[in-house]
């Protein structure tokens, strides 16, 4: 989602006249998308202020302003901070409110020495304000519902994000087709709840997730959909059926479980229990029995046991997953579970993430060894490192690098895949 508002943020400023350099001491003005979901990506933020406030000024030794802004999630629950740690800031803005940007930018200098500070949550949709944007190549991400409603114990993102909304479905499709006719073949659906979609069509009528993916599947030049992050009792019968005969919903979807353990899951405040997850898993099977599986955990959280733990690596072994997200449980200020008793300590976490992530690789490990032998229809999106190399992915989101021309750029070619490593695959074209 962060790479999505960076996005949006860039076609702000392009419309006021700037434009990109990947030269920070060229760089008018700096602006850090920040993240809040761990403390390690919080504290980046600082470090990475300090560093742009020596460039500000070596700059002004040569009689050049600069401007230094952040915005995001961080901006939402430290906007405090921020002012206090890093005063040279000139604007912070949360995640909800960076529409104001032009705004923000025109007072600037008005107010030396006081950074501008937007974290309000604001009741207009910023998706309302926010000037078309291009897309970013073959594949395109497009935001259709931001923020959640249920409050796992763990997480920032109902504090900083706000509460679930979905965009109205004709907007979606208005840019949907924008970015189709602007050279994307591959839209990936993002919010942090993005199954709950409940936005409206033209009549008013609530539409969900399914009824949303079978318009985009109308939509001429799309070749795939994807869509991220699900929460798992939000799966429905719907949803299950567009994965039986929607063609080009890819089949791979990441459905985090966070812990196996069902008492852990209630301490987190999980709408599921390790039961409920593994029967919407085998229902998807039932519905396309080709559907490789992702997902989030977080190991050491507030009261894990060694049983807990070696549930979580019982629901790997039964699920089997193509690729996966792991995390030791980072304490967050303002969520309960950062007063709960029973803290694990740091050594017990490392090396649980360290044993999970080891059986999740083997995983991982063992689908791309399998997939050596298959002919697979992979976008290419990137240039490799090697000249006359493209970087691509598969339908299940493998990396897969093959030796050819510039000409399959942002195309989808049949691939037969040669070699495959933990995280990554190589092949040949297939004619
Ligand atoms: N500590 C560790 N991981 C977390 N996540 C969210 N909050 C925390 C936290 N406090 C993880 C969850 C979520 C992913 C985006 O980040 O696994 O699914
Ligand atoms: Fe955070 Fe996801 Fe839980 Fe919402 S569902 S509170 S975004 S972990």
């Amino acid at each position: 989602m962060n790479v999505y508002d960076s996005q949006r943020i860039a076609s702000i400023l392009e419309k006021l006249g700037f434009s990109a350099t990947s030269s920070q001491p060229q760089a008018d003005i700096v602006i850090f998308n920040t993240c809040h979901i761990r403390e390690k990506a919080a504290e980046k933020v600082f470090s990475d202020l300090g560093r742009a406030e020596l460039i500000k000024q070596e700059r002004a030794e040569q009689g050049l302003d600069t401007i230094i802004g952040v915005c995001g999630c961080v901006v939402q629950a430290e906007d405090e901070q921020i002012a206090k740690r890093a005063p040279f800031v000139d604007f912070a803005t949360g995640p909800l409110t960076y529409h104001r940007l032009p705004e923000i930018l025109a007072r600037i200098g008005h107010q030396k020495g006081q950074p501008i500070i937007d974290t309000e949550f604001p009741v207009e949709s910023k998706f309302d304000y926010l000037p078309d944007h291009q897309a970013s190549g073959a594949c395109s991400y497009l935001a259709i519902q931001e923020g959640c409603n249920n409050f796992c114990t763990y997480c920032v993102v109902p504090y900083t994000r706000g509460v679930e909304t979905s965009r109205p479905v004709d907007e979606i499709i208005k840019e949907a087709k924008r970015l189709v006719a602007d050279g994307s073949c591959e839209l990936n659906l993002l919010g942090q709840n993005v199954n709950s979609y409940h936005g409206e069509d033209n009549n008013g009528k609530e539409r969900n997730l399914a009824y949303l993916l079978r318009q985009l599947n109308e939509i001429d030049g799309l070749e795939r959909i994807r869509y991220t992050t699900s929460y798992p009792a939000d799966v429905d019968d719907d949803l299950i059926a567009c994965h039986k005969d929607m063609k080009k919903l890819m089949p791979y979807l990441h459905l985090p479980i966070q812990s196996g353990s069902d008492s852990i899951l209630k301490a987190m405040n999980r709408r599921h229990t390790s039961g409920d997850y593994l029967k919407v898993i085998d229902k998807l099977r039932s519905a396309n029995p080709d559907l490789g599986f992702s997902s989030d955990f977080i190991v050491g959280f507030p009261g894990e046991t060694d049983a807990d733990f070696q549930a979580t690596l019982d629901v790997v072994n039964s699920v089997k997953y193509i690729q996966a997200f792991s995390f030791k449980y980072s304490r967050r200020a303002g969520t309960p579970a950062a007063l709960m008793p029973n803290q694990v300590e740091e050594k017990v976490k490392k090396e649980r993430l360290d044993i999970l992530q080891d059986l999740l690789f083997s995983y991982q490990l063992k689908f791309n060894k399998e997939s050596v032998g298959k002919v697979m229809p992979v976008l290419f999106d990137m240039k490799g490192r090697h000249k006359g190399q493209l970087i691509g992915r598969t339908p299940y989101m493998q990396n897969l690098h093959a030796e050819l021309g510039k000409e399959c750029l942002n195309k989808i070619i049949n691939v037969k895949i040669t070699d495959a490593t933990t995280n990554s695959l190589s092949g040949i074209r297939e004619e």
